[in-house]
């Protein structure tokens, strides 16, 4: 419907029915266990058309002002909070959303925004979860900050994050949490992703709201089949057993800071991890390790694998007839064993201190 065309709906009776579907979806949520609501009021959906002040062009309670337009949202809010409290609610909102012609953000609708973010605080809300913009972590610093001025409560961000930008929003204090949406499609097992280091799978966004499991809910969880793979530059017969957990590449660099952007375009969009290690300069980045500094006086393998148990890696070491440079033995991280293949590779297995 394009602008010109759209007409105001009022109607007392078309709204009191809107909020009594939202208590009646809130009474079905409680019932089927779960613990709590999110009120959908993001994106081009129903409450932000009310909120729009081009798409509302309503002369009743809920059209003809900023404090009218918001209304809605209230009033639904109480209705939900009726079956749930209102600290076991979340809402989530767009306030920079912008698609098509009338869902246009400017200083109009922002200070709209800016109004509803302190009013909702009297609504003591479980958090607010705020789609912001993509761009840097300086731009979102600074969109988020102006959503904090206003609300005081919970916020969490969401919106274009990676695992980097993420950790780097929250350093500022700024946020509660961020959260992510499309990287779970691809990446069943996120949490554990960013845990460990590991590398990210791309979703398929043709395959988004096609409204089937295909390139929605069937991808797999990361195996240490993908791992090794990606360092397969680095391996050499690996004596492969189904409890390794992780491989990483140890890597031999002139310099931390050529490096980081070349090994990031090979592990994808990680988390980079910087520290120090005796006189040498280290970064996890994804499955590779990389050490600057003098390098032959502490780091003779060219890989470390990370696995549940030792006894299987040294039974198929001596089948594959490796020379155990060193036997199993404690180290700071966990217990270890060195061991030198026939093609004269050094690896490292290591089962990780719990
Ligand atoms: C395929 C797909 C389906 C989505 N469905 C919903 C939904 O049902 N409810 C919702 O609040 N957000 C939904 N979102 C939006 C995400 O929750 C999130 O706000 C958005 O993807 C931005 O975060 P991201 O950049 O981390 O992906 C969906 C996103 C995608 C890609």
């Amino acid at each position: 419907m394009k602008v010109a065309e759209r007409r105001a709906v009022n109607g007392v009776n078309n709204d009191g029915d809107m909020r009594s579907t939202r208590s009646q979806s809130a009474e079905n949520a409680r019932r089927a266990g779960f613990d709590g609501l999110e009120l959908h009021a993001q994106g081009s959906h129903l409450i932000p058309q009310f909120l729009n002040p081009r798409l509302n062009q309503r002369t009743d309670a809920y059209g003809g002002s900023s404090e009218k337009r918001a209304q809605f949202l209230l009033d639904v809010l109480d209705a939900v909070s009726d079956v749930w409290g209102s600290d076991r609610i979340g809402v989530k909102m767009s306030p920079g959303w912008a698609s098509g012609s009338a869902f246009t953000a400017d200083e109009e609708t922002r200070a709209d925004y800016d109004q509803l973010l302190k009013k909702l605080n009297d609504n003591n809300l479980a958090y607010l979860h705020l789609l912001g913009a993509p761009g840097t972590v300086e731009e979102r610093v600074a969109l988020f900050s102006r959503y904090r001025a206003h609300y005081q409560g919970g916020i969490i961000a969401n919106l274009g994050f990676t695992q980097a930008l993420g950790n780097e929003i929250l350093e500022h204090r700024i946020v509660d949490a961020v959260s992510f949406g499309a990287p779970f499609i691809a990446n069943p097992d996120l949490v554990e992703r960013f845990a460990q280091g590991h590398p990210l799978a791309e979703g398929d966004r043709d395959a988004y709201y096609a409204g089937q499991a295909e390139g929605y809910t069937d991808y797999p969880a990361f195996t240490a089949t993908d791992h090794t793979d990606r360092a397969s530059h680095q391996t050499t017969e690996i004596p492969v057993s189904s409890n390794i957990r992780a491989m990483i590449a140890n890597v031999e660099v002139e310099s931390l800071e050529d490096a980081i952007p070349l090994y990031r375009e090979l592990a994808g969009d990680v988390d980079v991890r910087r520290f120090p290690y005796r006189e040498l300069e280290v970064a996890l980045v994804g499955p590779f390790l990389l050490y600057a500094g003098p390098l032959e006086k502490y780091v003779s393998q060219t890989a470390t694998v990370l696995v549940d148990s030792l006894d299987p890696v040294l039974d198929a070491l001596g089948k594959a007839g490796a020379e155990i440079l060193e036997a199993p033995n404690e180290v700071p991280n966990g217990t270890r064993i060195v061991a030198r293949h026939p093609d004269g590779s050094v690896f490292e297995y290591m089962r990780p201190r719990s």
